[in-house]
């Protein structure tokens, strides 16, 4: 039911009930109608906020497997780091590619990255200082080498190389 709809409909069965009543009763219902009003009013003006959904990343790291819980607005390369997980960065910002890493199953959202191309993303390259996990994920580490080669090979900037 609308909030307009709702409040009227309120309105209408107070007033049904307690005719030009002034009673400490009535008087009582009336506030909790003005109440429960000023609460639908603050509710559509306030949405309750929305859980971000989160995805499981299993890092296959130098080190061996790696796994933690990351949101859906945050970037694969922060989430590891607020888990203890050291991952190779320099600009952090999808241009360098010192964060390479390589998409074994999953999808990620690189809107983010200032460079990445859709050679990139055929070939399951991920920048994780940008990529931010769209489901469950398992990602090789530190491809950081292997990206560049394929950046050369495709005519794409390959910065530092
Ligand atoms: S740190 Fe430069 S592209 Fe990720």
């Amino acid at each position: 039911m609308k909030r307009g709809l709702l409040s009227c409909w309120l309105r209408n069965a107070m007033e049904s009930r307690y005719p030009r009543d002034t009673s400490v009763v009535a008087n009582r219902e009336r506030h909790h109608i003005a109440r429960i009003e000023a609460f639908i009013t603050h509710r559509a003006s306030n949405p309750p906020m929305t859980m971000e959904r989160s995805f499981r990343v299993t890092l296959e790291t130098p080190d061996g497997l790696r796994s933690f819980d990351c949101g859906e607005d945050e970037h694969i390369w922060d989430a590891a780091a607020s888990h203890q997980i050291t991952l190779p960065a320099t600009c952090h910002q999808g241009r360098c590619l010192t964060c390479a890493g390589r998409l074994l199953a999953g999808s990620v959202d690189h809107d983010d990255a200032d460079a990445y191309f859709a050679q990139d993303e055929e070939e399951d390259y991920i920048l994780l200082c940008r990529a931010m996990p769209r489901s469950d994920l398992h990602v090789r580490t530190h491809q950081e080498w292997e990206m560049r080669e394929h950046r050369i090979a495709s005519g794409l900037p390959a910065p530092y190389a």
